[in-house]
């Protein structure tokens, strides 16, 4: 797909997602966020190649939530390296993000990195690696985005950190195993502020476009984007398998894209040797993911067959060859 003619698909997108605008819920248990409108629409491409396409909203800011879990995975690998994964796991918890019995019954071990309690371990690192925690993570994102207007929202953090039982449940049992290294409220407050960072979709898909090179990264400066292919890798991989929660599967069969959301309403989807997709629109389905979001990045893969899941012909027009063992059939370019 040439990224310069996106402009007018995403404008398409945005026009066939409205009438779903008025779905989904907002998240309740972050007060504040029950205060944003939901007739709002933004999707934005960033392109290797250089060229942005955005339409809607797209320079609206809006509450990150648990997309801030795959920036501060960035940052963590970047600074501690592969020892993470001596911390948290890398496989899908089939549960909502906030489950809590499971961690319990897992003896305290976390599956991955973007449910609440893997994310919390992630939180627990950059505690120990960093004065300042959730300056690093918006140093990185003002360095990846190029905009130094990425900042937290202290009236979200205050109204999440004030209701966050179930986060605080969380980071107590994971404690109580051993499995957190810092204090338990150093560690909510600084998962709160970083969920509570506000970022346009233009600015979240400048972000995430590192995850979609291919081979090695030089020259760069540091803040998130010197990760090794083999790490970039890891993330995508967690991104299509555990990035949407205990929807993951369903969005794998839909969009076939390594994804990451939030309960802000944003989708951010990695186009490998492409670039970066976000989508945002604040109504949720049951499974906090965005309504909207959702099947705009679903249309979007499917208009531009950018599934990482697609069965292609090395080159258009190259004959397809299949013989079975045994029966001998073949297949040719028309299916014949
Ligand atoms: O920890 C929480 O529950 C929120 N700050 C973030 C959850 C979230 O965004 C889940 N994503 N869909």
């Amino acid at each position: 797909m040439a990224l310069r003619d996106a402009a007018g698909l995403l404008i398409r997108i945005a026009a066939e997602v409205r009438p779903l605008l008025t779905q989904g819920e907002l998240p309740q248990y972050i007060p504040r966020l029950t205060q944003v409108c939901k007739a709002q629409f933004g999707i934005s491409l960033a392109g290797l190649d250089g060229h942005e396409s955005v339409a809607g909203d797209a320079d609206v800011p809006f509450s990150i939530q648990s997309i801030s879990k795959l920036f501060a995975l960035m940052l963590a690998l970047e600074h501690v390296g592969d020892t993470l994964w001596h911390r948290v796991g890398k496989e899908p918890s089939g549960t909502p993000f906030d489950e809590l019995t499971q961690i319990d019954h897992e003896r305290g071990a976390t599956r991955n990195p973007f449910i609440n309690a893997g994310a919390l371990v992630v939180t627990d690192v950059l505690c120990s690696r960093f004065a300042q925690p959730e300056l690093a993570l918006l140093q990185s994102l003002r360095r990846l985005s190029g905009d130094e207007r990425v900042d937290i929202d202290q009236v979200v953090m205050r109204s999440e950190r004030d209701s966050c039982h179930r986060n605080a449940s969380i980071a107590h049992l994971l404690k109580s195993y051993g499995r957190i290294d810092n204090d338990v409220d150093v560690v909510l407050d600084t998962y709160c502020r970083q969920c509570a960072i506000t970022m346009s979709c233009r600015q979240v898909a400048r972000s995430a476009m590192p995850l979609a090179v291919s081979g090695e990264i030089v020259g760069v400066s540091e803040g998130s984007n010197r990760l090794s292919e083999a790490q970039r890798h890891i993330v995508n991989a967690l991104m299509l398998t555990c990035g949407t929660y205990n929807a993951s599967g369903d969005f794998a069969t839909r969009v076939g894209l390594p994804l990451k959301s939030g309960v802000g309403g944003g989708i951010v989807a990695i186009l490998p040797g492409v670039g970066a997709l976000c989508a945002w629109s604040p109504g949720l389905d049951a499974t906090g993911n965005s309504v909207a979001a959702g099947r705009a990045v679903e249309i979007f893969a499917q208009q531009t067959g950018s599934s990482v899941l697609r069965l292609s012909r090395k080159q258009e027009g190259d004959p397809v060859a299949y013989r079975s063992i045994g029966a001998s059939v073949v297949v040719d370019a028309s299916g014949h």
